[in-house]
């Protein structure tokens, strides 16, 4: 049985073609990650599985069940994080934890658990609002875990987190999976679909536009090798960059930052260092690097996914 099946969904307001006759399954226990820019249809997606929007058409199954016919038992097994911002700001994180745990029946975390599970023992008797918002964003997150929910969906945790609470909250998820659960989840950060995703699907305008694991998508699109460095003074012309042996594909941004993609690293670096001793051009923090899904991501929509 896999933990969610949609087939062709599809969800239109107006003109605007949120979800765009989208498919793929989730198997139990998997992390798996939607990454796309703003309006993308994540939200859309999400909601829809949570039964929370109804589609125009497509099917959709969650732990084997229909979810047109299956709502509440559907509901009693899943668990969704709410959005943070009015968590009983008067309330201490243990008052908030005890207060959702009695809106459950059945199977339940005890709140010591859930207070653990997300790492907020220093702040289990700090009032909600005195929370910073990572700590806030911990909060909501075991409040979708109360139930032992076999699923969990979270809208993009980790937005407008510093790194540290973004990685914090990467243990958070990864811990989560540790104990069985299966892990919907939504991002902008190609970083974090690439260290949490087991799979992932790279969503555009209402489409999938490519879908597997993190590396056999960058391996699938990509054979070349990424150099960067900024440019010190005048940006030369792209073309330039074009005529070093191994660049399939040059870009230089506004603010002098060059991406180069290179089938002959050892070629393209000597290229390029004598184009920097003629005279060319000069730079400075140059980085080598392989590719990553923001770079899959900029090859198949020629955009990249922060705009
Ligand atoms: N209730 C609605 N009424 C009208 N249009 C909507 C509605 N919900 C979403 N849309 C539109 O559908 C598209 C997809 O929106 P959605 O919220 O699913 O995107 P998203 O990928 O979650 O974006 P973000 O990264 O900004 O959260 C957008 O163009 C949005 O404006
Ligand atoms: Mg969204």
């Amino acid at each position: 049985m896999q933990a969610i099946e949609i087939n062709d969904v599809k969800k239109y307001y107006g003109s605007t073609k949120a979800v765009d006759g989208v498919s793929f399954s989730i198997g139990q226990g998997e992390v798996f990650g939607m990454l796309g820019p703003n309006g993308a249809g994540k939200t859309t997606t999400t909601e829809i599985i949570e039964g929370l929007r109804l589609p125009d058409s497509g099917s959709v199954s969650v732990l084997g069940l229909d979810l047109a016919g299956h709502k509440k038992q559907i509901k009693n097994r899943i668990g969704v994080q709410l959005q943070t911002t009015a968590l009983y700001p008067r309330l201490t994180v243990r008052e908030v934890l005890d207060l959702f745990s009695t809106f459950f029946n059945g199977e339940k975390r005890t709140t010591d658990q859930l207070i653990e599970l997300v790492n907020l023992q220093e702040k289990q008797d700090t009032l909600s609002k005195d929370l910073s918002g990572g700590q806030r964003q911990r909060l909501s997150v075991a409040l979708a875990l109360i139930n032992k929910p076999e699923i969990v969906f979270f809208d993009e945790p980790t937005t407008g987190l510093d790194p540290q609470a973004r990685r914090s909250m990467w243990d958070t998820i990864r811990e989560i999976q540790k104990s069985g659960t299966t892990v919907f989840l939504t991002t902008h950060y190609m970083e974090e679909a690439q260290t949490l995703c087991d799979r992932v699907a790279v969503v555009d305008a209402g489409k999938i536009i490519a879908l597997g694991t993190p590396n056999s998508l960058i391996n699938q699109h990509f054979q070349e090798t990424v150099i960067e460095f900024n440019i010190i003074g005048n940006s030369p012309q792209v073309g330039t960059f074009a005529k070093i042996k191994g660049i399939t594909k040059p870009g230089v941004r506004e603010d002098g930052h060059v991406t180069l993609y290179s089938t002959d690293i050892t070629s393209s670096l000597g290229g390029l260092t004598d184009m920097a001793k003629s005279g060319t051009f000069q730079f400075d923090a140059l980085n080598v690097r392989r590719a990553t899904l923001e770079d899959v991501f900029l090859k198949l929509t020629g955009k990249h996914i922060r705009e």
